[in-house]
């Protein structure tokens, strides 16, 4: 899948163009049926009236492509998804047509749509400060008489570097969505828009045989400065100005991407550009035309994924469980893709929001934003969990148990290192694990700020994006690095501080275990862990060979029934004995607990 998933929606606003009344109804009555509620503005109105910040709402453009843009333009800066219904004739963002919009609608309903962050670029000059979808204009005034001078000449620098004279009708700074025409036609790449964040600086019929399209990240600051006036415009000319010779125009990739909504009933970029482009080797659905490319694509998939350390859910998937013994319809297999599936959906919600607290000094407004971090992964991934498996159990740290029909239950912990994200710390992790009775058998543990999935199936290998995961072999406690969780008199750390070669306390257990997995350390101690803590990180530990018990040696024993607190001992295994003899009985659980 690409992009998140789009887990709840709670209300719906539609901005709906003149001609698009008989949509509208449509629209209203599959909101009566489904009794979610609908606000209808008319393009161009502000939706301030109609919104609330903290109802999880869905934007629905309906018109053709200009309303899209109007859309998003109101929904982007408030972070609301878009929908969009094509009224229109021709329309490449609005893409899903009326009559399939009852069956689109529940797709997104339901949880299983996605949503893909656009790249937006945002430009600033006298007189206009502005945020495109698709890309930035800079063009020559037309002249008054057809004979006279029509070509402009613009100075461009890129972050201060002077990229040179522009001599021509101008140039364009596009985003990956707004790039494929504009590139064509300077020869330029096609940009695949899913997850594409960077900008494109586009000459305009040049008389420079030499130059060409430059592909920059979005924080690069182009700035062009016009020999003679020019004409400013964005996407199109929905917004523009004119500039005067010699004024500064700062253009860069916007701070706000655009939500977009994708639903099966869109076609895909691949099968709507060739399409336009005439390279039609595919069959009407978009599937290849050759009846072994599909097998081909799937295996040149995996090995990629192995090679790259990709974190695509196929990829990740077929290391951990071979096709034989977990056909697709497994639903060891299905479990696994949708946890993977989930934590990663979480985990875009969370970057966001941890890069907001990292900027914030008030810490009254920090603890809104780690709630609703908290609270926005718990919902994407219980939504999307609840959605493929609706008799299974769910138990969160965040919203409790919901109980099971069979002996499946997930155990959440949507975000284990509050504290740590809480200062901007990167060591936080989402933890989903799925038990068989009391037993957890499957294990994710995703680190947004890193991009690194571990996983693993009990009986299997543990994996970290493309690499096996194997304990460390070290025998003596000298040599050993230990990792501690909450430690409430410090006894952990003054027991085994000067005995090994260091003790560190990173503030997630998900991740400690994920470390004694991967071998960066060879022993873990949690004082008191709940069992969302450590579900998801246990199962990862053990398929790398770790031993895990509680403070006296017997096998930690996993309890889902009650929320009571363990203590739990892991390490690489040769360790085990000496770690236990000098577990001083202060360290076992009996103190009270003071904080996280
Ligand atoms: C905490 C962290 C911490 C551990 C505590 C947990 P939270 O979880 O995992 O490292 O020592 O026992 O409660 O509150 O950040 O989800
Ligand atoms: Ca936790
Ligand atoms: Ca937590």
């Amino acid at each position: 899948m690409h992009g998140r998933r789009l887990a709840t929606t709670e209300a719906l606003i539609a901005v709906v163009s003149p001609e698009s009344q008989g949509v509208l109804d449509t629209l209203e009555s599959i909101a009566a049926d489904r009794d979610i509620g609908l606000e209808a503005v008319d393009v161009g109105t502000d939706i301030d009236r109609v919104y609330d910040e903290d109802t999880a709402t869905l934007g629905v453009t309906i018109g053709g492509d200009g309303t899209f843009f109007e859309g998003v333009k109101t929904f982007a800066p408030r972070g609301i998804p878009v929908l969009g219904v094509n009224t229109g004739t021709l329309s490449f963002l609005a893409r899903v047509e009326p009559e399939d919009l009852d069956a689109a609608l529940e797709e997104t309903l339901s949880g299983r749509a996605t949503v893909d962050n656009r790249q937006q670029v945002a430009v600033k000059t006298d007189g206009l400060e502005a945020t495109g979808l698709n890309e930035v204009m800079v063009q020559h005034v037309p002249p008054q008489s057809p004979i006279d001078r029509k070509v402009t000449r613009l100075d461009v620098f890129a972050n201060d570097e002077y990229v040179g004279e522009f001599e021509g009708t101008g140039l364009a700074v596009s985003t990956p969505t707004g790039s494929t025409g504009i590139s064509l036609s300077a020869n330029g790449p096609i940009h695949y828009p899913v997850n594409n964040q960077s900008i494109q600086l586009v000459p305009l019929h040049t008389h420079q045989i030499g130059v060409r399209p430059v592909v920059m990240a979005p924080s690069t600051e182009i700035r062009v400065y016009p020999v003679g006036p020019a004409i400013l415009q964005v996407d199109g000319g929905r917004m523009y100005t004119t500039v005067a010779e010699d004024d500064e125009i700062l253009i860069t990739g916007a701070e706000t991407p655009a939500h977009i909504v994708r639903t099966s009933y869109d076609d895909h970029f691949f099968t709507a550009i060739t399409k336009k482009l005439g390279w039609d080797v595919r069959s009407e659905d978009g599937r290849p035309l050759r009846p072994d490319a599909d097998r081909v694509r799937r295996t040149r998939f995996a090995r990629r994924g192995r090679d790259a350390g990709s974190l695509s859910t196929s990829a990740d998937v077929a290391h951990l469980l071979d096709e034989e013994s977990f056909p697709p319809e497994h639903p060891i297999r299905r479990a696994l893709e949708v946890a993977i599936e989930a934590a990663q959906s979480a985990g875009e919600p969370l970057r966001e929001l941890h890069g907001r607290v990292e900027s914030v000094t008030y810490k009254t407004d920090k603890t809104d934003i780690v709630t609703e971090a908290d609270r926005q992964a718990d919902r994407i991934i219980t939504t999307t969990i609840a959605t493929e498996f609706p008799d299974h159990g769910i138990f969160s740290e965040e919203s409790g148990h919901r109980e099971r029909s069979g002996p499946y239950t997930w155990v959440i912990d949507p975000l284990d290192g509050t504290g740590n994200f809480a200062h901007g710390n990167p060591n936080y992790a989402i933890s989903i694990a799925l038990a068989i009775d009391d037993t957890p058998v499957i294990g994710v543990v995703y680190v947004p700020e890193t991009d690194e999935l571990f996983a693993a199936v009990d009986g299997g290998e543990a994996w970290q994006n493309g690499n096996p995961l194997r304990t460390t072999s070290r025998e003596r406690l000298d040599e050993s690095m230990l990792l501690s969780g909450y430690d409430p008199d410090g006894s952990f750390l003054a027991n085994f501080y000067q005995q090994t070669r260091g003790v560190r306390r990173l503030g997630s257990a998900a991740l400690n275990l994920c470390y004694l997995a991967s071998g960066s350390a060879d022993a873990v101690w949690e004082y008191d862990t709940y069992p969302w803590d450590v579900a998801a990180g246990l199962v990862i530990a053990r398929a790398a060979g770790s031993r895990v018990t509680d403070a006296r040696g017997a096998p930690f024993a996993f309890d889902l029934e009650t929320d009571t607190r363990k203590e739990l001992l892991g390490s690489n295994g040769p360790l085990h004995p000496s770690l236990l003899s000098h577990l001083d009985s202060g360290v076992v659980n009996s103190a009270s607990r003071q904080d996280g």
